[in-house]
């Protein structure tokens, strides 16, 4: 057993380190109050492989696997958490492209996402199917050459900027799981119009917009997979997206704990630096130890990707944990600043609003203890 990365895996993280140093961190605090979609530096990364590290080569990946790509997405987030939602959904659009998608359909959508001249989004989620998808009511229906879909998606990420986006809509008569099918719309379907953008507590600088079908025609070819397999490709996908949330929490909580340091070493109380007080010390212990653990479950969780492995259980337990860790990170990271840390003036601030949404989005805590629990009463 070696907890050890390959040279290949720790090039690509100081990679990734260096461009997020220069490229986003100066600008984040900026982009999250302007609300301002970093569309200019998320290309720069689709020209460096961080926008298909997990695609291979032939259709234009990087190739890299799933380690490198949490590792990756851990620097993105540690300078902006925004642009690190928006590299992982392009990632959870892509990755049912490679298991479920045509020849035609890889060559088309997966190579341009890979290279990052396409943006990809994932859509789902409902205002009435949240934790459970099964209960969508978004409909397909079969016409000639040509499916008609009608309905609506909302909390959709990138879903304004997408080129390519995985719909997945109910399909014939049957109310179950099995009803559903998956579809790739693209931009300028007619039919298909972005509604209301959201307003979000964090990640302002991530695109978050309703999506509008009225008699939306998508091509029969367009059709992932076969029809009724729509929860399948949506799970199989979720199991990846889940790797890439905790990364991202990973990311916020490193953040959190770099700030908390900062300033536990300057901020003078009582005549001494508070980091010497052994309360404050207690919260960045907890803080630095809680990242490691998590670090070593998603990673954990990745290398079983990597390996062919199932992973289901490792990614839900891996996004709980890092999820669940990055919200006291941020919660111990503010109490640390005092009154600072509620003024918008200091990134701790942003960090808190940013970490919330992580222990919500790609299935909430509780799906993920549901997921777990399932398998492990399984064995
Ligand atoms: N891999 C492959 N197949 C899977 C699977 C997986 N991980 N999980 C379930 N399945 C299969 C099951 O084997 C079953 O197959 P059969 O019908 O052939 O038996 C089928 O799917 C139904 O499974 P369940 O009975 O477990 O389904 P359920 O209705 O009980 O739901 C759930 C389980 C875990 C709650 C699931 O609905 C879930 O994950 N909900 C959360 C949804 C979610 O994460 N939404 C987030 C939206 S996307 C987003 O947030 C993106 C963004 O923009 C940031």
């Amino acid at each position: 057993m070696a907890f050890q990365l390959t040279p290949e895996q720790e090039m690509i993280r100081l990679m990734a380190r260096d461009f997020a140093k220069k490229e986003l961190e100066p600008f984040a605090g900026k982009w999250d109050r302007e609300e301002t979609f970093p569309e200019k530096a998320i290309r720069k990364m689709g020209g460096l492989g961080l926008m298909g590290m997990m695609v291979p080569v032939e259709y234009d990946g990087a190739g890299a696997g799933a380690v490198s790509y949490s590792l990756a997405l851990q620097e993105i987030a540690y300078a902006c958490a925004s642009t690190a939602v928006t590299m992982s959904v392009t990632n959870l659009s892509s990755d049912p492209i490679l298991k479920f998608g045509s020849e035609e359909h890889k060559q088309r959508y997966l190579a341009p996402l890979a290279r990052g001249e396409m943006l990809g989004a994932f859509a789902v989620t409902e205002p009435d199917a949240g934790s459970d998808p099964g209960g969508m009511t978004t409909r397909a229906e079969e016409k000639g050459d040509h499916y008609l879909v009608n309905g609506s998606k909302i909390f959709i990420t990138n879903g304004s900027y997408a080129d390519v986006i995985v719909l997945i809509t109910r399909i014939g008569s049957e109310k179950s799981n099995r009803g559903l099918s998956a579809f790739l719309l693209t931009k300028g379907t007619p039919g298909f119009r972005i509604g209301r953008k959201e307003d979000k507590m964090g990640l302002r600088a991530s695109d978050t917009v309703e999506l509008l079908f009225d008699d939306c025609r998508i091509p029969k070819e367009n059709l992932l997979g076969k029809e009724g397999i729509g929860f399948k490709i949506a799970m199989v996908a979720l199991d990846s997206g889940r790797i890439g949330i905790a990364s991202q929490s990973l990311g916020i909580a490193r953040a959190c704990l770099h700030e908390a340091v900062a300033y536990a070493k300057t901020r003078k109380q009582f005549g001494k630096n508070i980091g010497s007080f052994q309360a404050i010390q207690w919260m960045i212990a907890d803080t630095a130890a809680e990242i490691e653990a998590a670090h070593w479950l998603t990673l954990y969780a990745a290398d079983k990707k990597d390996q062919g492995l199932p992973f289901t259980r490792e990614a839900s337990m891996a996004k709980l944990f890092a999820s669940e860790m990055a919200n006291r990170a941020a919660y111990r990271a503010v109490q640390i600043h005092g009154g600072y840390g509620y003024m918008k003036e200091y990134k701790v601030e942003r960090l808190y609003r940013d970490a919330r949404v992580t222990t919500i989005y790609e299935g909430t805590s509780e799906v993920q203890r549901l997921v777990i629990a399932r398998e492990v009463l399984e064995e």
